[in-house]
């Protein structure tokens, strides 16, 4: 972890800060559906308001691609945001110019603005200078508190930090705090879960893991890869028959780096991809050819919560079967659960996230019971890829 700036390192009272939060949030019939993100973005805004900053809040939305899309409007976001505040959110109708400026200089100390939708000007992707200027005449300050966007080195995650005097908010802060501790400097043995449907994404994450972990746990359809690679037939189940040999590959660097790789011993099959479909348990080796893996199996399953209690690190990404479709989720949650347990019991230090991983672990009822899960997506797996983040290189400048 690069060593970097933080809120507390500035006096911000009376100074015009830029915080850029990632409030990319689900959203249906202009209502946010998932707040989470909202809610911890807020605590870096609450802290400098507190100090009597003067609090300008940037965030992207959507991919409006350079357009201003009225749907990808934070305008719905922002009042969102007042309300986990508990106070008001003054909203300009542009990230830059005279509408941000206005705006802007009428904020007293303590008082919070939102700018609309970085991307409805396509040089935020470009990351243009120009525009990244625009932004910097804004703020006294930046703050960088966006994690789940710190993998895009854009205008308002990357080049504003060489503009203006940078710091990490309290949500970035935490998040490369909770990583560091789960593959940086990791209390060993280490076991991560790696599910999902295709190992052809996960190809750069599962090589560095095998290098870092001392248990790699392949779940969901990129098992039955591994599982084919393996001269083992898998029927009609998702498949990716030409990625055998990186899927070999993958096994041989495993064994150089004495890295213990676990596949299902047995697994749930069904005739179809649907709810409830009639299933049945069978051996990894014997599932019958017009038949399809939905799931890790029951005894696969009590080896994997075994498993975690021999170990003091989990990492966990993707889920174990089809979680979407009862029955399909029975794995994911015996594992979840047990995950959870270790936690509680101060046993297992658990980090989660990545796409569907939050997803599993709430229809698990565990969401709130690891130590830490993250609230990034794409920047999740490249940091487990081993990538450098250019938003959080560019606050270590
Ligand atoms: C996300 O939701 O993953 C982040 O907000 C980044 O969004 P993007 O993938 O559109 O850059
Ligand atoms: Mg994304």
């Amino acid at each position: 972890m690069p060593a970097f700036k933080t809120i507390s390192d500035f006096d911000v009272a009376g100074k015009r800060v830029l915080v850029r939060s990632d409030l990319n949030v689900p959203m249906r019939d202009g209502r946010v559906t998932d707040a989470t993100r909202i809610e911890r973005s807020a605590e870096t805004i609450k802290a400098l308001a507190a100090k009597g900053a003067r609090v300008v809040v940037l965030s992207h939305f959507g991919r409006p691609k350079g357009e201003r899309v009225p749907e990808m409007s934070l305008k719905p976001v922002a009042e969102a945001l007042a309300a986990t505040l508990g106070q008001p959110v003054a909203f300009a109708d542009d990230c830059i110019g005279d509408t941000a400026k206005a705006v802007v200089n009428a904020l007293a100390p303590g008082q919070v603005a939102m700018l609309e939708n970085l991307r409805y000007h396509k040089q935020e992707e470009k990351n243009d200078a120009d525009f990244a200027k625009a932004l910097a005449a804004l703020g006294d300050i930046y703050v960088n508190d966006a994690f789940s966007a710190a993998h895009r080195a854009h205008a308002s995650t990357e080049g504003l930090a060489h503009l203006l005097p940078s710091a990490a908010g309290l949500l970035m802060q935490a998040e490369l705090e909770a990583l560091g501790k789960a593959l940086e400097k990791p209390e060993h043995p280490v076991v991560a879960i790696v599910g999902g449907a295709k190992v052809s994404t996960k190809l750069d994450l599962l090589g560095n893991l095998v290098s870092k972990v001392d248990v790699l746990v392949i779940g969901g359809g990129m098992a039955n890869t591994f599982l084919f690679a393996q001269g083992i037939e898998v029927g009609s189940s998702l498949c990716e028959k030409d990625m055998a040999d990186t899927a070999r590959e993958i096994l041989e660097k495993a064994k150089a780096a004495n890295c213990e790789i676990i596949l299902p011993s047995d697994v749930v099959v069904a005739g179809e991809f649907k709810e409830h479909a009639a299933n049945a348990v069978v051996a990894a080796n014997a599932v019958p050819a017009d038949k399809m893996i939905l799931d890790a199996g029951p005894a696969a399953a009590e080896a994997l919560a075994a498993k975690l209690a021999s170990c003091k690190t989990l990492v966990w990404n993707g889920p174990l079967g089809a979680f979407e479709l009862k029955p399909f989720d029975a794995a994911t949650n015996t594992v979840a659960q047990a995950a959870a347990k270790l936690t509680a019991e101060g046993k297992l230090l658990t980090v989660a996230g990545g796409g569907d991983t939050v997803g599993a672990l709430a229809n698990a009822g565990v969401a709130d019971q690891f130590s830490y899960i993250s609230t990034a997506g794409g920047a999740f797996l490249e940091w487990l890829e081993g990538k450098e983040l250019p938003g959080v290189v560019a606050l270590g400048k």
